[in-house]
């Protein structure tokens, strides 16, 4: 069966050669414009007047727009109509776009887009999480709170109190593809966008609000995107709608991309955090009571920022059983970049909170962190009543602890932490550390609703499929999975599934490809399209063979009824004569979805997905420079509907999750400019800096649950593995000197130096 096995990337070959077709390789026509964005120099203030002449009289622009031009809505938010396409008498963030050059060519876009003459009066701005409190600036009136137990009584019986703060930073997504659009102008005013978006459906709906019309006439394509990984959920509509705009006005097809500098520059990233907590155990480090408090800078406008830093709350807790418990959280208001969805979408925040006091308890009680973390741990099924997560969800399927068990056992652990040991206690200079940690990851939209997909297959008469669904590829290898699944209730080899582009007007209504879902819905949706098809298949089949049409079976390219025998094509060939329709759509809604948001109750995930991991690291104390030397995983993918692709996933999240914890800094200065936008001075993680030895497998047990053919969700939860990099080089920083380590985020060369001294301290004051 075409499930389960371990293709390759359906386009991986269009990948290395080149033939991939991305938004900027679509052939576009010899009129074709360009566009670019005239942006904001200033964090806050009040436009006062614009002199764009220099713009206009500029070589090759055709026209330059403001706010005022734009035909229709000046809206490009995904949620709270707070974010203009072009800014309207008010800049938020150094960056925002203000006007917008159409010209005949990109560098002749670009080069215009400097000489715009904007007379800005400057506002106070409010940059950090300190300016924004202080100025009570954020989205909702106060704090989210979600709380479970009496905290009072929690820490009234610890033993020990211990309090701490880590500030997490944000996160560029460095998606290898930028964002792109282009707009191919219709008749009778309709419009056609190719996007590199997560969610097609989102694009229409801006585009069709801009333009004055309704959806139907506005249809959007994405074949696939060169990386999303959260910053296309959002993030590529401004692109689309001025594109969409300036194609309107002018008649002529409009293409956008954003330079890197550009798009580093116009788009949000992962929200920065703080965490602050105070937790109280007992003497053996089991958690009585604990107090989060999270402090989310979400920029300038208010963008997905209310579910990610929900999902932060919601992943407080990781997993432990966590019997008093508050989490406050702060969703702040500054002049940035609009923070945005970025693999794990807050999940990654909550977690590291949570295994940071896991870290600091284990520090000052002088214990095992593996320890502190196993006697924290929910309750193993049928193992007692520490189950029940901060919102009321019954975790039913803990197997962290027989995770932990194998992965110990594979890959040496315990010996491992002997050796890390003396190679401390004899060596001066370089430290090692090491250090295994779990994730547990709620697998659906925390908004219930989006929990929905659709799909439309045709088998065509020679028994060749097209399929199609909501999902949309952006390297993950969700098309290929979910080929596989077509291919598997045909039973017929892959091979003769076309996969094709995501296309609003085959699937409507999407919601974007995001929560890691894509392959739970649309597999769902397409098995069920499959299903309707072959069920009609197999009735036609059984009424000529007097049978029951279950006894028709589809296996291996053969359709088997009462002793005969027939190729898929045959079949699709006389049910084609017998004018039996060989299309049908397919739907599917997650079930068992209950959840209140403002009380933080209920069961907002259909289940869970689990991994963990043990890295070995070592840190130059004199430099801070580090090095990774071994990494090992074991990752719950349920049931994998292709291993492959799913262990690339893994390996994939867990760089992207070091990255983040390490190398990965972003760095504003005191007028709100971001000085790294740019590879030259933001680093992502190398080729050269993978593990030098990285061992990844996936757990294979199948979903408790009923999904498609009961795999789990698998594209976020293994950034989350790279947690295990950050506790290890809090160890290794540890071993430095008797003070807790509180080593912040980015773990960046400089960040561990500065931890080292502060660890040094009674020694070296
Ligand atoms: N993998 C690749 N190669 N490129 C990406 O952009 N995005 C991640 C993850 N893995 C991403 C990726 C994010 S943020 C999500 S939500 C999921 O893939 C989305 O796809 P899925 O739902 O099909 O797993
Ligand atoms: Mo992923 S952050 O849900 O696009």
């Amino acid at each position: 069966m075409s499930v389960a096995k371990p293709l390759p990337h359906d386009a991986a070959r269009l990948h290395v050669t080149g033939d991939a077709r991305y938004v900027d390789d679509v052939p576009s026509p010899a009129d074709t414009l360009h566009l670019a964005f005239g942006v904001s120099a200033l964090a806050h203030g009040k436009i006062k007047g614009m002199n764009l002449d220099p713009v206009r009289q500029a070589q090759g622009v055709v026209a330059v727009l403001t706010a005022e031009d734009l035909p229709h809505t000046n809206d490009v938010s995904p949620a709270a109509h707070d974010e203009p396409l072009l800014a309207q008498g008010v800049v938020h963030y150094v960056g925002q776009p203000i006007f917008l050059v159409v010209a005949t060519s990109h560098l002749a876009a670009r080069h215009a887009a400097r000489l715009g003459e904007i007379d800005i009066d400057p506002l106070p701005a409010l940059l950090t999480v300190d300016d924004a409190l202080k100025a009570n600036s954020r989205f909702e009136d106060g704090p989210r709170i979600y709380e479970r137990g009496n905290l009072g009584d929690g820490f009234a019986a610890a033993e020990h109190v211990i309090d701490g703060q880590l500030d997490i930073g944000g996160q560029e997504h460095f998606y290898l593809e930028g964002q792109a659009a282009i707009a191919f102008p219709q008749e009778g005013g309709d419009m056609l966008v190719s996007s590199s978006t997560q969610h097609p459906t989102e694009i229409q709906h801006k585009v069709a609000e801009a333009l004055g019309v309704p959806m139907h006439a506005v249809r959007v394509e994405t074949r696939r995107m060169g990386g999303g990984f959260g910053g296309k959920e959002s993030q590529g509509n401004a692109l689309a709608v001025a594109c969409a705009v300036a194609a309107g006005m002018l008649g002529r097809p409009c293409k956008m991309r954003y330079d890197r500098d550009d798009d580093m520059l116009i788009t949000g990233k992962r929200h920065d955090f703080r965490v602050e907590y105070k937790v109280g155990v007992d003497a053996r480090g089991r958690i009585t009571a604990i107090d989060f408090t999270h402090l989310a800078r979400c920029g300038w406008a208010q963008d997905l920022s209310l579910p990610v830093a929900d999902r932060a709350m919601l992943h407080a807790d990781n997993t432990y059983y966590l019997p008093a418990v508050r989490i406050t959280s702060h969703r702040l208001k500054t002049n940035t970049q609009s923070a945005t969805a970025f693999r794990g979408f807050g999940g990654p925040q909550g977690v590291l909170g949570i295994e940071r006091v896991m870290d600091h308890v284990a520090a000052t009680l002088d214990l095992d962190p593996l320890d502190v973390r196993h006697r924290n741990f929910y309750a193993a099924p049928g193992k007692g009543a520490r189950n029940q997560t901060p919102y009321g969800q019954t975790v039913e399927d803990f197997i962290v602890p027989e995770m932990i068990a194998r992965l110990r056992a594979d890959c040496d652990y315990d010996a491992r932490v002997q050796a890390v040991a003396r190679w401390n206690a004899e060596n001066r200079w370089i430290k090692k550390g090491i250090a295994l940690t779990p994730v547990k990851f709620g697998i659906s939209f925390t908004l219930t609703h989006l929990n929905q997909a659709g799909a439309l297959v045709h088998v065509y008469q020679d028994g060749s499929v097209h399929l199609n669904h909501g999902g949309t590829e952006m390297g993950q290898g969700l098309f290929q999975k979910v080929a596989q699944v077509a291919a598997a209730r045909f039973g017929i080899d892959t091979a003769q599934v076309k996969i094709t582009a995501t296309d609003t007007a085959k699937v409507p209504n999407t919601s974007a490809t995001a929560a890691s879902s894509g392959s739970d819905l649309n597999g769902m949706a397409v098995q069920a399209a499959c299903d309707t098809i072959r069920d009609r298949m197999a009735d036609l089949l059984a009424q000529e063979h007097q049978c029951d049409p279950a006894d028709v079976v589809f296996s291996d390219g053969i359709v088997s009824v009462a002793g005969a025998e027939y190729s898929f094509a045959d079949v699709a060939q006389k049910a084609y004569l017998a004018r039996v329709s060989l299309s049908a759509t397919g739907f599917y809604k997650t079930p068992k979805l209950e959840w209140d948001r403002i009380r933080g109750k209920g069961r907002p995930f259909f289940y869970f997905a689990y991994g963990v991991a043990a890295t070995e690291v070592a840190v130059d104390t004199l430099t801070g420079e580090n090095r990774i030397l071994r990494a090992d995983i074991i990752h719950d993918a349920g049931a994998s509907l292709n291993p492959s692709l799913d262990i690339g996933q893994v390996e994939g999240g867990y760089v992207q999750g070091v990255g983040w914890l390490t190398t990965e800094e972003l760095v504003w200065d005191d007028q709100g400019r971001l000085r790294t936008h740019a590879p030259s001075t933001y680093k992502i993680p190398a080729c050269s800096d993978r593990p030098d030895v990285f061992n990844v497998s996936l757990w294979d047990a199948p979903n408790t649950e009923d999904t498609v053919y009961r795999s789990k969700a698998v594209g976020e939860p293994p950034l989350m593995l790279g947690i295990s990099a950050f506790s290890a080089l809090s160890q290794a920083v540890q071993s430095c000197g008797p003070a807790y380590a509180d080593l912040q985020a980015p773990a960046t060369a400089e960040a561990i130096l500065k931890a080292i001294n502060r660890t040094r301290k009674e020694v070296w004051d």
